[in-house]
């Protein structure tokens, strides 16, 4: 079964190490990458494709969302093992435009399990309400709302006690907030990076 990814795999390490024949000998000593993308686990956002990044180079967080909870193991685990043990330079949480999670956040309808993983989403929607009912089109008012999850999730991690760590250390990191566009494929900076504690903190 799935004989055409088995092809595909053989095909993808041929060519890698036709390229470059120490390729996988490299990556089997360590890994150095220097960023951490937390994002959704939508199929259509690949986190390395999108940057143009070899394995090695990015650490990845997807979840339904990407979301970045202050009491999720496998988030802190993630967070943790990239600042603390990787001394990863930059975490990019990267949201995007069409969002699913953050549509059926909102929607009303209800899922089971879901519905409580996008609770922050829901209470990020009340907080903004009056912003965002002032957006009259539905997919404008979604993809707001994408963009106001990100930065909601840049302030969860830049107040990380991880992270606030790091920088009383002296570490260099910065925490930075993209929304990936679908229909063009492009990432959009939203202008919320953070790389101190001077501008960070729980708001
Ligand atoms: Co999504």
């Amino acid at each position: 079964m799935l004989d055409h990814l088995k092809a595909n795999n053989l095909a993808w390490s041929r060519r890698k190490v036709a390229s470059d024949p120490d390729f996988f000998r490299r990556l089997v000593r360590q890994q150095t990458p220097e960023y951490l993308w937390i994002g959704c686990a939508d199929s259509r956002v690949p986190a390395n494709e999108i940057v143009g990044l070899d394995p090695g180079e990015l650490f990845v967080h997807r979840n339904v969302g990407n979301l970045a909870p202050p009491q999720d193991a496998n988030y802190l685990s993630v967070l943790q093992f990239a600042v603390d043990v990787l001394k990863v330079k930059h975490v990019i949480v990267v949201g995007h435009y069409g969002c699913g999670g953050v549509s059926a956040a909102v929607d009303g309808k209800r899922r089971g399990l879901v519905d409580h993983w996008l609770h922050p989403i829901r209470e990020i929607r009340h907080e903004h309400r009056a912003e965002l009912d002032a957006i009259a089109d539905e997919r404008a008012r979604l993809d707001r709302l994408c963009e106001l999850n990100v930065a909601r999730q840049v302030r969860n991690v830049a107040s990380d006690v991880f992270v606030q760590d790091a920088w009383a250390r002296g570490q260099p990191l910065c925490v930075h907030g993209w929304v990936y566009s679908l229909t063009d494929g492009l990432v959009r900076d939203l202008d919320l990076t953070v790389c101190g504690p001077g501008d960070a903190g729980p708001r």
